[in-house]
């Protein structure tokens, strides 16, 4: 069997990662197809460094654009190595717009598609992820739903429970593998000149939160009535969230904004922040998996697990909301169980593929 890893942004790497590992380790017959959909260093090779993963065999340097031009090039662009390379079947992870281009250009050329965290909805269509979500999990043949409700999704919208399984989320891996490394090799708090326990991290990327110039300046206003907590609150800033703030001409004196950072140095800030404000999924998912709790600056989540655990809160961009979401996290015990799987979902993905291959 062959198999292409499609990826194209920072969360794709990170959560595909442990399943290359196992590849690597059971010399799997794959290679890694790159869309380019992020292209800066600290969004991208970083990752492929710091995480020890082989090069990609083909980066079609897509880059970026408005949804129909970056997904209409990556389908054609992926077609195309598709045609020449005939994988047996190919594997997206997630719900960008590379994941919709890999499952679509491989389902209309008749090979089998595998969609890596399927069944997450939000129900939120104003979300571009969101209709990448569905059709991916429509257009796949193998679902590796994350949770037992990701499962039930999947078969409540009546994709047979014969392509379903439960598997975990490989980001507990992916956690799991990289926490225990990150310490012999940052040291990141010293660097910022933070203390454990007495800072906040923020992240903030979402389309909807950040190119709606009411919505930021909402957030913005929230994340300053934290002040009253009297701790730096510290803010790597996504590369569409500069140039909004850029566009829109907004700053902010509370925030401590730095570069996006690589993933050992997010995981030690993640692990040692007394509270995580984020509207990133895969930072959702991480702080309730390290026992930080999070507050969530959207209305809805595709991660309700999170919710069920007691880890998380939707805030939303309601400043006194974000105010009063926090000062409950801050209170809250961290006594919750990781939902997201025990760490080996990479094996048990892998196991399912080599099972599958032998039966056809
Ligand atoms: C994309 C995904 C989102 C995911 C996020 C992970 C879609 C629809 N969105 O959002 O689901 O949560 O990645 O971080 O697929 N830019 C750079 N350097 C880069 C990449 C982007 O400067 O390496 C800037 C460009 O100005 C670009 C903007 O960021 O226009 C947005 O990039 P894009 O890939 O379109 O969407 P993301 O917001 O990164
Ligand atoms: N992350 C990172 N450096 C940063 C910010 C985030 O390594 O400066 C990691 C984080 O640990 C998580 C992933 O990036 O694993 C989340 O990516 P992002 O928020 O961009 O996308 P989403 O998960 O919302 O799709």
């Amino acid at each position: 069997m062959k198999i292409t890893i499609i990826v194209g942004t920072r969360p794709e790497i990170i959560k595909m990662s442990p399943l290359i590992r196992v590849f690597e380790s059971r010399d799997i017959n794959y290679f890694i197809l790159h869309t380019g959909q992020h292209y800066s260093y600290n969004m991208d090779r970083i990752f492929f460094e710091q995480l020890q993963l082989p090069d990609v065999k083909y980066n079609l340097d897509v880059g970026s654009g408005s949804h129909a031009k970056q997904t209409s090039e990556m389908l054609l662009k992926i077609e195309s190595v598709l045609k020449k390379e005939k994988p047996d079947l190919i594997l997206v992870e997630g719900d960008t717009n590379t994941v919709l281009s890999g499952a679509l250009a491989a389902s209309k050329s008749d090979i089998k598609v595998g969609h890596v965290e399927a069944g997450l909805r939000s129900y939120d269509r104003g979300m571009p992820e969101e209709v990448n979500r569905v059709l991916t999990d429509h257009c796949s043949d193998l679902l590796f739903a994350p949770t037992v409700n990701a499962y039930n999704t999947l078969i409540g919208e009546n994709i047979s429970s014969e392509k379903v399984y439960i598997t975990g989320n490989t980001i507990v891996d992916a956690v799991k593998h990289n926490l225990r490394l990150m310490d012999d090799d940052v040291d990141v708090l010293s660097e910022l000149g933070l203390e454990p326990q007495k800072y906040f991290l923020l992240t903030l990327h979402r389309q909807e939160n950040v190119d709606d110039r009411t919505k930021l300046k909402n957030i913005f206003l929230g994340l300053e009535y934290l002040r009253e907590f009297g701790l730096p609150i510290v803010y790597p800033v996504h590369p569409r969230t500069r140039k909004r703030l850029n566009d829109f001409g907004l700053e902010s004196d509370v925030l401590n904004f730095i570069e996006p950072v690589d993933y050992f140095r997010f995981l030690q800030l993640e692990k040692h922040a007394s509270l995580v404000l984020t509207d990133s999924g895969g930072v959702q998912e991480e702080s309730c998996i390290l026992g930080v709790p999070c507050v969530t600056l959207r209305e809805n989540t595709e991660r309700p697990e999170t919710l069920d655990a007691g880890s998380n809160m939707l805030a939303g961009a309601d400043p006194r909301r974000i105010l009063e979401c926090a000062g409950i996290m801050l209170g809250r015990v961290n006594g919750w169980d990781n939902p997201f799987g025990d760490g080996k979902a990479g094996e048990q993905i892998t196991n399912i593929l080599e099972s599958d291959m032998d039966g056809n």
